[in-house]
């Protein structure tokens, strides 16, 4: 189903699937025959109980996230989560790995030198900027941290994990804000794993934390009641209103991701995308470049660069003219930036890649 003119490469708020949109504008305004919308419904009533009881249960078979782990839906997006999760897992004066890849997981480690004295930067200081993720033999994990930290995609400069860390048994969080979704993950590997929804579930409005059980119930005690995961898991999420569309919104989506394939499905179509636009980039004999290292790159958000960088703003209006817009790099690295998360079909990836040929063409 196609709806809109434009394609839109953001890196979020992103693309939602069309089918998706559709459904939740026929429903917008009488949900189920209720007479109202999901915005109007009670949190508490039966509704909307259904409602983020399925979404629930959907992420919980998409994603096979064993009974030992909740699943929070909670507000304040991933940033609120840089404070809450040290808050939650470590006390003041303890220790905690921080695995700086990138702009995100730098953030995440400067706000839990708030809440922590220890914060120990596992890698080494990047000698070209976050271009690569050093390999394993570069890495200091302290053996008594309470718990490694990691960003698991690097939205920014596009670096991205292709495995999970190895922590010897510490416990593991992963920031999955962009790449939620888009490959089947080991839950069991992981203490926490979460994400803001904006990118690849969901609108801007929620936030999603995964947290094994056993780790609840041991916040510091300057956790406000709000960023207590324990809290929240009592209450289902539901100490205080939730964000009750988004929730909605992001149920749509998980069934529909369900219902086309689950995360296989969506793996291999990111596998797909991904590679073919780093191939038009490394096939371009140089008119672009992108500069993370081959086994660092995301297949999430793919930054490049002009040979001819005075070209970029061409680049971007010529693009804008043909429906592809936010393709902008991020304000703090500049260049071009495709974000191709679920939503983004091979076609779309297709057209900008035949886009990108036919300006080489033309501005070589
Ligand atoms: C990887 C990653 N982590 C954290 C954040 C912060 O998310 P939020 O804006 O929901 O606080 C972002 C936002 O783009 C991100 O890409």
């Amino acid at each position: 189903m196609t709806m809109s003119k434009v394609i839109n490469f953001a890196a979020g708020p992103a693309k939602l699937p069309p089918t998706v949109l559709a459904k939740a504008q026929a429903e917008l305004l009488d949900y189920e025959g209720c007479g109202m919308s999901v915005m109007e419904l009670s949190h508490r009533g039966k509704e909307f109980t259904k409602i983020i009881k399925d979404a629930e249960a959907d992420i919980r078979e998409l994603m096979a996230i064993p009974d030992n782990y909740s699943i929070l839906f909670l507000q304040g997006g991933a940033t609120t989560n840089f404070a809450a999760l040290p808050l939650n897992l470590a006390g003041p004066e303890d220790t905690v790995d921080y695995m700086i890849t990138g702009s995100w997981s730098k953030k995440a480690a400067e706000e839990a030198t708030k809440y922590v004295k220890n914060v120990n930067k596992v890698l080494p200081k990047p000698a070209n900027g976050f271009t690569e993720i050093p390999d394993k033999s570069e890495w200091s994990l302290s053996p008594d941290a309470k718990y490694v930290y990691y960003c698991d995609n690097e939205t920014v400069h596009g670096v991205e994990f292709s495995t999970v860390p190895e922590t010897n048994g510490v416990p593991l969080i992963a920031d999955m804000s962009s790449n939620f979704l888009s490959r089947p993950v080991d839950v069991t590997k992981f203490a926490v794993i979460y994400g803001g929804a904006q990118k690849n579930i969901g609108p801007a409005g929620m936030t999603i934390v995964i947290i094994r059980n056993d780790l609840l119930g041991n916040a510091q005690a300057i956790t406000p009641t709000m960023l207590d995961y324990s809290v929240m898991a009592k209450n289902g999420s539901m100490y205080n209103t939730p964000p009750c569309f988004a929730i909605y919104m992001a149920g749509l989506v998980f069934r529909y991701l369900i219902d086309n394939g689950g995360l296989a499905a969506y793996s291999k179509k990111s596998d797909a995308k991904s590679g073919a636009l780093y191939r038009a980039i490394d096939g371009s004999d140089g008119f672009y470049r992108a500069p993370v290292e081959e086994k660092s790159r995301s297949r999430m958000n793919i930054p490049f660069r002009l040979s001819k960088e005075e070209l970029e703003p061409v680049f971007l209006e010529e693009a804008a003219k043909k429906g592809m817009v936010q393709l902008k790099g991020h304000r703090s690295v500049g260049g071009i930036r495709a974000s191709i998360y679920n939503a983004i079909t091979e076609e779309e990836v297709s057209t900008l890649i035949d886009f990108m040929d036919e300006f080489k063409t033309t501005h070589a």
